[in-house]
C-alpha cells in the first residue's frame, strides 16, 4: 500500500479517517499471519484500552526474516560498520541473519527463557544487539533494551521493574577512542536484581571480566553449539513484543509496552511510505537500538520491508567529523536518517568535513528526535543533500511506536522546520488548556491524537493506571502527546517542544524530576530544581538550581561531585550543563516550585519574569538572578 503522489496521499488519508478498519486491515493482510484476524479494532480512550487485529496470530520475525528467504536470501539485511574505520564492514544476509537469530533463540531457550519472560539487553551497537532483539521476539520473550550509556543503577531499576530473568551484554564497548566497560556495569547492576538467573556475554573488546560459574555464560561458545533452526513462537497479536523505558514528568522512567501485530503493521507501513523505500536501496539510521528509533527504524521497519540496514557502532566525530559521509560513500547509502543534534554539531565543526565527500548516492534525508531548526535544515539540505534530497522531519514518540506527522519523501511539499502533515491513520487535534479543540489554521495548542493507530502504546508495564493518567487523563477522550504544536495557514504542523516537565537533551528524553532526585541523593544537598534551557548543539541543556546544607567551600569541586553522582545514578547523558548554588527556590504559598521563573533565569531573560505576586518570598528571585549574572 504505497502512496504514489500527493493526490494519492490525500485520498489515502481520507479513507484512513473514514474507514480506519478497512484501511488498516488491507495493510495488515500483506503480512504473514499464522492465524488471520477477523476483528480489526477495539478501543476506548476513556478507560484506556486498544486492541488491533486481536484474534490474529503471528510472529514478527517470520515477517522480518523467513518471509524474505525465498526471494532475497543472499541480499544484505544488516551491514555492520565497526567503530574503527580501518576494520572491515561485515554484511549479514537475510539467510545468515535468520540462522544467527535462530541460534540465539535456541541459546535463550536452553537458558530457561520461555514465552512471556522478560529479557534485558545491554549491548553496544554491534550486529549481536539486533540478533538478541530478534531472538527474543522469535521465542516470544519480551525484550527490554537498555541504552548502553545508562548507569548500573538505571539498569537495575529497569530490570527490577519488569523482573527480567536473563540479561545479554558484552565484555566491553568501543565508541570513538573510548573503551567502555559493559559486563562490569551489569555485575554492579544485578547485585540488586534477584530476578536475574543468567548473564550471556558476547566478546567485543577482549577486556578481562569476571564470569560467575553457573550464572554467566559466553555468547560465542553457546552460539557455536546451538542449532540454526528454531520454530517461531506463535503469538497473539496483542501479546507484548517489548518494553522500552522512557522518561516522563514525574517519578521513575516507565516501561512503554508495544505489542506484536499492531507494531509490526505500523512500523512496516511508515518505513516504506515515509522514506519511499525501493527494493535494494541502502538505508542508514544513526540511532542507537537502545532508543525507539533504533527499534522501529533500524531493526523492525527495515527488516519487515526486506531492506538493507546499516548499523554503525561508533560516533559521528571519530576519527573526524566526516565519518557519516565516509560511511555513506563506502556503502553507497541512499537514505540517511539522523538527529538534529548530530546535524548541528557537525555543522559547527566546519564545512571542510563534508564539502569534498561523494554523497551522490543519497536520495532521501531524515530527521528525528527534536525540532530541526531552520539553520540546521538548510545546512543539511545544501551541504549533505545538495538540494536534491527531500528532508523528512519525522515527529513521533516512544509511545507512538512509529512516525506520526511527517513528510512523505518526494511527495509532500516541504517547509523547513515543519513536520508537515499527518500520516494516514493519524488524526491530530490541537486543544487549549481546558481541552477545548482549537479549530482552523494559524493556531497554536497542545497536540493530542483523537483516534488510535496500530503502533500506539498499550500500557506502561505493571501499572496500567499510570498509562491512563499520563496519556489519557489530561484531556479526556484524547491521547495527549506532551508536545506543543503550531498549525500554520496551510494546515502544516510544526512541533514547538514539550509543554510538560520533560527535557529533550540531544534528542534524549529526560525528566526534570529524575535529575532532581539524582542530585538530591548527593550528600549535603537539601533540595534542587532542574529546568531545560536553549543550547546551540544539544537543543536543550540542563540547568540545576541546588540548595546545600552549607554553601560549599569549594564550588567547583562540589559541582564535579554532583555531576559524578548524577552519572552514577542515571548516566552521563543526564549531567547538568550548569549548576547554580542558591539559598532558596521560588515557591508558591502551596509549596510548588515556579519553574516558569527558573526557566526564564536559565535563558538569561531576567526582565520578563511575569507575575511573581503569588510567590511566598519574592526576594528569592532577586538572589537567584544576582547569582546567575
Ligand atoms: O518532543 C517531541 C520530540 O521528542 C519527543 C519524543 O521523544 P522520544 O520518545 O524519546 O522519541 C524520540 C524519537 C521518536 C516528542 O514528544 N520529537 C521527536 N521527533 C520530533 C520531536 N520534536 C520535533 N520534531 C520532531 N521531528
Amino acid at each position: 500500500m504505497r502512496i504514489k503522489d500527493l493526490v494519492d496521499y490525500q485520498k489515502t488519508y481520507e479513507l484512513s479517517v473514514q474507514e480506519p478498519e478497512k484501511f488498516w486491515a488491507s495493510i495488515a493482510n500483506e503480512f504473514e499471519w499464522s492465524k488471520p484476524f477477523t476483528k480489526v479494532l477495539d478501543w476506548d480512550f476513556n478507560d484506556y484500552s486498544v486492541k488491533w487485529f486481536e484474534d490474529g496470530q503471528l510472529n514478527i520475525t517470520t515477517n522480518c526474516l523467513d518471509r524474505h528467504l525465498s526471494s532475497i536470501p543472499d541480499q544484505a539485511a544488516i551491514i555492520y560498520e565497526p567503530n574503527e574505520p580501518g576494520d572491515a564492514a561485515i554484511t549479514l544476509t537475510y539467510r545468515e541473519l535468520h540462522a544467527r537469530v535462530c541460534k540465539i533463540s535456541n541459546v535463550l531457550k536452553s537458558q530457561g527463557v520461555q514465552k512471556g519472560d522478560r529479557v534485558c539487553i545491554y549491548m553496544p551497537m554491534i550486529p549481536e544487539l539486533a540478533i538478541a532483539v530478534l531472538a527474543c521476539a522469535r521465542i516470544g520473550a519480551i525484550h527490554s533494551v537498555v541504552f548502553g550509556g545508562f548507569s548500573a543503577q538505571s539498569i537495575s531499576d529497569r530490570i527490577n521493574d519488569s523482573a527480567c530473568k536473563v540479561i545479554l551484554t558484552t565484555d566491553g564497548a568501543v565508541r570513538g577512542n573510548k573503551m567502555i566497560p559493559m559486563k562490569e556495569t551489569v555485575d554492579d547492576a544485578i547485585a540488586l536484581c534477584p530476578s536475574v538467573e543468567k548473564v550471556i556475554v558476547k566478546r567485543r573488546t577482549n577486556t578481562p571480566v569476571s564470569m560467575l560459574d553457573g550464572r554467566d555464560i559466553w555468547w560465542d561458545e553457546a552460539e557455536s553449539e546451538a542449532a540454526d533452526a528454531c520454530e517461531p513462537a506463535i503469538m497473539n497479536s496483542e501479546d507484548p513484543l517489548f518494553i522500552l523505558y522512557t522518561s516522563g514528568s514525574t517519578g521513575k522512567p516507565k516501561g512503554v509496552v508495544h505489542t506484536c501485530g499492531g507494531y509490526m503493521v505500523y512500523t512496516a507501513y511508515t518505513f516504506e511510505n515515509v522514506f519511499q523505500y525501493n527494493p535494494g536501496e541502502v538505508y542508514f539510521c544513526t540511532a542507537d537500538i537502545g532508543w525507539i528509533t533504533g527499534h522501529s527504524y533500524l531493526v523492525y521497519g527495515p527488516l519487515l520491508n526486506g531492506a538493507i540496514s546499516v548499523l554503525f557502532e561508533g560516533v559521528p566525530t571519530y576519527p573526524d567529523a566526516g565519518r557519516f559521509w565516509d560511511i555513506i560513500k563506502r556503502h553507497q547509502v541512499n537514505i540517511f536518517y539522523t538527529a538534529p543534534t548530530a546535524i548541528r554539531s557537525l555543522m559547527g565543526m566546519g564545512n571542510e568535513f563534508v564539502t569534498n565527500k561523494d554523497l551522490s548516492s543519497l536520495r532521501v534525508l531524515g530527521s528525528v528526535g527534536e525540532p530541526l531548526n531552520e539553520e540546521a535544515w538548510h545546512w543539511y539540505n545544501d551541504k549533505v543533500g545538495h538540494g536534491n534530497c527531500p528532508i523528512v522531519d519525522t515527529w513521533w514518540q516512544t509511545e507512538t511506536g512509529g512516525h506520526m506527522i511527517s513528510p512523505i519523501a518526494g511527495i509532500t511539499p516541504l517547509k523547513p522546520a515543519y513536520a508537515t502533515l499527518p500520516l494516514p491513520g493519524v488524526q491530530p487535534i490541537l486543544v487549549d488548556e481546558n481541552g477545548k479543540e482549537i479549530e482552523g489554521n494559524g493556531v497554536n495548542g497542545n497536540l493530542c491524537i483523537k483516534f488510535p493507530w496500530p503502533g500506539i502504546i498499550r500500557t506502561t508495564y505493571g501499572d496500567h493506571d499510570r498509562c491512563k493518567s499520563t496519556y489519557f487523563a489530561t484531556y479526556p477522550g484524547l491521547y495527549f502527546t506532551g508536545d506543543g504544536c503550531m498549525r500554520d495557514e496551510d494546515g502544516y504542523y510544526r512541533i514547538t517542544g514539550r509543554v510538560d516537565d520533560v527535557m529533550n537533551i540531544s534528542g534524549h528524553r529526560i525528566g526534570t524530576a529524575e535529575v532532581e532526585n539524582a542530585i538530591n541523593m548527593h550528600t549535603g544537598v537539601v533540595e534542587s530544581a532542574v529546568v531545560g534551557f536553549p543550547h546551540d548543539i544539544k537543543g536543550q541543556g540542563i540547568y540545576a538550581y541546588v540548595i546545600c546544607e552549607h554553601l560549599p567551600e569549594n564550588d567547583s569541586l562540589m559541582r564535579k561531585d554532583i555531576l559524578a553522582t548524577v552519572t552514577r545514578v542515571i548516566g552521563p547523558i543526564a549531567k547538568p550543563d550548569k549548576i547554580q548554588f542558591v539559598t532558596g527556590l521560588p515557591k508558591t504559598r502551596s509549596g510548588k516550585i515556579m519553574r516558569r521563573i527558573l526557566r526564564k533565569v536559565a535563558e538569561g531573560e531576567f526582565g520578563s519574569l511575569g507575575d511573581t505576586s503569588t510567590l511566598l518570598d519574592p526576594g528569592v528571585v532577586e538572589a537567584i538572578i544576582s547569582g546567575a549574572l
